[in-house]
């Protein structure tokens, strides 16, 4: 499963990047937002200098044209630059566009199996169901990407179910035993899938009885 970064804050896309196990990047314009970034694709430039990886940057346009406009220029940014586009109407007929073009798109704000059966058949690169958003609403997200991952493996569609929305490590764990291709994570919850008190306990543990055994020998 390829981990991707869930964020528009640079500081935290470098220390992802540096614990050797990211796989791209995810952003949005809320996130944007809460980080105040004034210079978009100035900013898309610089992430796309760190990582390897794909970096989703999303079109703020509604309309099919708009969308073309926004997304050819964001993709002329850098190669692993992928043109993030809304799951509406002229977000489906612009993914299309973008995909006879030979650009990468991720389909976002995607909250059912049909909506996700189109996007593939557009020829969407991701879709992107939000699971945390569905919990949210006494809805199991974990069960559409259930559903998602068995639609595409029937047709074998080439679209990379990328599970968006996640709020816990047991989301990522879920996503993980359906076979999605990719969790995309908050900050907070990549550092969280390798905590274990137990594992903390233990080192103390070794560390102390270390510790004791230089003592004695001195
Ligand atoms: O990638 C989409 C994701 O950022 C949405 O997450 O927590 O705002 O529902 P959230």
């Amino acid at each position: 499963m390829k981990f991707f970064i869930d964020t528009a804050n640079l500081g935290e896309i470098r220390e992802a990047h540096e614990m050797g196990v990211l796989d791209g990047v995810t952003t949005n314009p809320s996130l944007c937002a809460k980080e105040g970034i004034s210079d978009f694709e100035g900013f898309i430039a610089e992430i796309c200098d760190l990582v390897e990886g794909d970096v989703s940057a999303e079109v703020v346009s509604t309309d099919f044209n708009g969308m073309l406009e926004e997304g050819r220029r964001l993709a002329g940014i850098a190669e692993n630059v992928v043109v993030k586009v809304p799951l509406i109407k002229d977000g489906i007929k612009a993914i299309k566009t973008f995909s006879d073009e030979g650009i990468k798109t991720n389909c976002t704000l995607c909250f059912s199996t049909t909506q996700a059966l189109v996007a593939a058949k557009a020829g969407a690169g991701y879709i992107s169901p939000f699971v945390g958003r569905l919990d949210d609403i006494s809805t199991d997200g974990m069960q559409l990407i259930a559903e998602i991952v068995q639609m595409y493996e029937n047709y074998g569609y080439d679209t990379e179910v990328l599970v968006a929305s996640i709020r816990h490590p047991m989301h990522v764990a879920e996503a993980a035993q359906l076979g999605a291709d990719v969790s995309t994570m908050p900050f907070p919850v990549i550092e969280k899938l390798i905590k274990h008190p137990l594992t903390d306990i233990g080192l103390k543990k070794f560390l102390d009885d270390w510790n004791k055994l230089q003592d004695s020998l001195k």
